[in-house]
């Protein structure tokens, strides 16, 4: 039995969330999926309500007792500061150790690129964000406040571990999947210090993997080279700051934020997975979320769990709603948010039907080191 974890978060996390989690019970009914889902209030709701955004002993709840976290979004204008966020999300990254970022950059139908002549084949990569240092980790401070002489310092942490073992993981990744590249991505020109450990770690690991080309751009040049030409990459590595930026330009290329997933890994504990959207406050309660990246999401984590006949079922029922334009208006389709979680659910009745037809469906063998 797979444990898992779930916070709808605020906003939009709570409908694309609802989606998703109705997604895996349907699997659960139709393929005996062995899954457990436990509600987490954790949001602004719960830190209005109570002043305390996160209970003592949640995360060490979620390291123990659970396989899993699906999260759906956190940020609410009520707080505006986004500490119950940086509380509960990027806490959790460091706390649990989550440093890989896995986002995958995936166009499932060449009618949702918004480049002129690529289609499926041209984007296809992964990125992998350092996720817990760089200039997340809070360091800083401010001196002489609200005057004229104010001074604001934010500090960039990279670590010898920190930095080799997501450049680590790219690799290897690389190397598992029969991919002949990995791009790493930094501003070694301008930052001599932080980024000369990037450029060094990199050189010094790729010499490991004599098989995968090894690769160096400037993170300006990708955000260029990502647009101009996409068909050149399949691994991209960088730290905190780029990557969370440059996966909001990947989600463009696969037809926007509503349409791409993440996962935020451990590969010795407990890892979470999350759409790369936001909270998308204006939005909230609308039915009109797109769910596709949290299903897509709920996907990721099927496979991470060891899960892959489930994984391939979700996937080949959100292809079919994007083919059949039983989409949300962000893809230009008619459907709300309900609406096309059901699409997807039906679909995914029919493929059981097929596919499970006499047979019984364990547990897969899993990914997930044991
Ligand atoms: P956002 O991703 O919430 O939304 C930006 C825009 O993208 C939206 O206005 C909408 O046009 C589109 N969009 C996003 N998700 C969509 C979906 N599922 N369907 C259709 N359209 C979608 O980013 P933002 O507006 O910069 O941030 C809003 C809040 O969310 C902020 O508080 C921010 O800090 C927070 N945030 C949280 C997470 C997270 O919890 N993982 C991620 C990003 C932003
Ligand atoms: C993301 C988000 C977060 C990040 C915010 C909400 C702190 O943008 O997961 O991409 O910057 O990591
Ligand atoms: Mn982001």
């Amino acid at each position: 039995m797979a444990r898992i974890a779930v916070i709808p978060g605020d906003g939009i996390g709570v409908d694309v969330t609802r989606e998703a989690i109705k997604v895996l019970e349907t699997l659960r009914e139709l393929m005996g999926t062995p899954l457990e889902l436990v509600e987490f209030d954790l949001g602004a709701e719960r830190t209005l309500r109570t002043g305390v955004s996160l209970p003592p002993g949640t995360f060490e709840d979620f390291r123990q007792n659970y396989d899993g976290i699906f999260l759906g979004a956190l940020g609410d204008p009520r707080i505006p500061d986004m500490s119950h966020a940086r509380e509960i999300l990027l806490e959790m990254r460091f706390q649990l150790d989550l440093y890989i970022n896995h986002r995958p950059v995936r166009l499932l139908d060449e009618s949702l690129c918004p480049l002129k002549g690529k289609g499926v084949s041209d984007v296809n990569f992964v990125v992998f964000r350092e996720n817990t240092e760089g200039l997340y980790v809070g360091i800083g401070g401010i001196f002489k406040k609200g005057t004229p002489d104010e001074v604001a310092l934010q500090e960039e942490v990279n670590t010898r571990k920190g930095v080799e073992r997501i450049i680590r993981h790219s690799f290897e990744y690389a190397r598992a999947h029969g991919l002949g590249k990995v791009t790493m991505a930094d501003k070694s020109n301008a930052l001599r210090y932080g980024h000369d450990l990037w450029q060094r770690a990199f050189q010094e690991v790729a010499a490991e993997y004599p098989e995968v080309e090894a690769e160096h751009l400037f993170i300006d040049a990708l955000t260029m080279q990502m647009i101009r030409k996409p068909e050149q990459f399949q691994v991209i590595v960088t730290n905190n700051m780029f990557g969370d930026i440059i996966t909001d330009l990947g989600a463009a290329l696969q037809g926007g934020l509503g349409m791409a997933a993440s996962g935020n890994i451990n590969p010795n504990g407990v890892s979470m997975f999350e759409p790369v959207h936001g909270s998308a406050p204006k939005y909230a309660g609308q039915n009109v979320a797109n769910p596709i990246g949290a299903v897509l999401t709920a996907q990721m984590m099927l496979q991470h769990l060891g899960f892959p006949r489930e994984a391939a079922v979700v996937e080949e029922a959100v292809v079919e709603a994007i083919r059949r334009r039983q989409v949300t208006r962000d893809l230009g389709g008619p459907l709300g948010t309900r609406e096309v979680g059901d699409f997807i659910r039906r679909e995914i009745g029919e493929l059981a039907k097929t596919m499970t037809h006499g047979n019984s469906l364990g547990r897969a063998t899993g990914t997930r080191p044991s």
